[in-house]
C-alpha cells in the first residue's frame, strides 16, 4: 500500500509559489534558474525554481489560446510566453535560453509539438515536455497514485506510478462548464458568473448550484479509476478550489482525497521542477 506522505514541505512551497506569481516578488536563486511554462484553457502560468527546486519567480496571465487541450491562438500564445518570460527575466535580472512546457496528457504527436513550438516560437529551446499529472505529482513530491486535475476545460484523472502516467482520461467537464451553470440558473452574463463564481463573499450563493457539475466531475474520475487500486487521490487544478470539492470527490470515490493548498498552483509550479530520481 502507498504510504501516506506528509504534505507539509510541498504545501509551503505551492503555498511560496501562489504569493510569488500574485505579487511579483522573487527570490535569490541558488545557482542555475529552471523556467516551466504551463498553457492553460483560462491561464498561461510560467514557474521558475532554482537548484533547490525550490520556487523563486512566477507569472500568469488570463488565457484563451488554448481549448480542449489544443493551441487555437498560435499569436497569442506565443506573444503570451514572450511577454511572461520577459517580466520574470527583467524581474530576477537573468535569461532564459530554455525552458519546461506541459502538456494535457494523451494529447497527440502534432499537437504536442505546436506545444514546443509555441516556447520556441518565444525564443526558448525546450528542455522537457512533461505531462501535466507528472508536473503535478513532482509538486507534490509522489511518485504513485491519482492525480485528478479540474482544470477550466476539462477534468482530467491519471493514474501515475513510480512517476509516470499509467493511465490518463480526460472528459470534457470543467470550470467553464460551472460558471455557464451559475449564468444560467441567476441569468446573468458569463463574465459576471466567472466572477461571482471566485468570489468569496458569494460562496453560499453558489456551491449548491455548482455542486452537479462537481458531482459530475467525480464520477468522470469514479469511472476512470474503476478496477484500479489507487489509494492516494490527489485534488488539483483551480475548479477543486471550493470547500466542499474533496467531500464530493471522496463520498463518490470510497477513499480519501487529498487536496492541497493553492490548487491552482500546483501543476505549474512542478513543471519547472527537476525529474526525481527514483531510486
Ligand atoms: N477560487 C476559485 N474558486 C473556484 N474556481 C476557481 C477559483 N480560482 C480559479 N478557479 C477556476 O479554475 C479554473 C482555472 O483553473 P486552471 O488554471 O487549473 O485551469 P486551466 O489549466 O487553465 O484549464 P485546463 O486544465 O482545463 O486547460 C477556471 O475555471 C477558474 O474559474
Ligand atoms: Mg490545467
Amino acid at each position: 500500500m502507498t504510504p501516506i506522505r506528509s504534505l507539509d514541505a510541498p504545501e509551503a512551497s505551492i503555498r511560496r509559489f501562489a504569493h510569488l506569481v500574485r505579487t511579483g516578488v522573487v527570490d535569490e536563486p541558488v545557482g542555475t534558474a529552471r523556467l516551466g511554462i504551463d498553457l492553460g484553457t483560462a491561464n498561461i502560468v510560467v514557474s521558475v525554481v532554482d537548484d533547490l527546486d525550490r520556487p523563486v519567480a512566477g507569472g500568469w496571465v488570463h488565457s484563451t489560446v488554448v481549448r480542449d487541450g489544443v493551441v487555437v491562438d498560435w499569436a497569442g500564445a506565443t506573444s503570451a510566453v514572450r511577454k511572461l518570460t520577459a517580466d520574470v527575466q527583467s524581474r530576477l535580472g537573468c535569461t532564459f535560453t530554455c525552458a519546461s512546457v506541459s502538456i494535457p496528457p494523451g494529447i497527440s504527436e502534432g499537437d504536442t509539438k505546436v506545444f514546443r513550438n509555441v516556447a520556441g516560437a518565444a525564443g526558448l529551446d525546450v528542455t522537457e515536455v512533461v505531462d501535466e499529472p507528472v508536473a503535478a505529482a513532482r509538486a507534490l513530491d509522489i511518485t504513485d497514485g491519482c492525480v485528478i486535475d479540474v482544470g477550466h476545460g476539462t477534468t482530467g484523472v491519471s493514474i501515475l506510478r513510480g512517476g509516470e502516467v499509467e493511465l490518463s482520461v480526460d472528459e470534457a467537464t470543467g470550470g467553464h462548464h460551472m460558471t455557464l451553470v451559475l449564468a444560467g440558473a441567476y441569468r446573468i452574463g458569463y463574465d459576471a458568473a466567472e466572477a461571482m463564481k471566485k468570489n468569496p463573499a458569494r460562496r453560499d450563493d453558489v456551491l449548491g448550484v455548482i455542486r452537479p457539475t462537481l458531482e459530475k466531475m467525480a464520477s468522470i474520475a469514479e469511472a476512470a479509476l474503476a478496477g484500479h487500486d489507487t489509494p492516494m487521490v490527489y485534488l488539483v487544478g483551480g475548479s477543486s478550489s471550493f470547500p466542499n470539492a474533496p467531500d464530493v470527490f471522496a463520498t463518490r470515490l470510497g477513499r480519501p482525497v487529498v487536496r492541497p493548498v493553492e490548487p491552482l498552483f500546483v501543476t505549474p509550479l512542478g513543471i519547472a521542477m527537476r525529474e526525481p530520481d527514483h531510486d
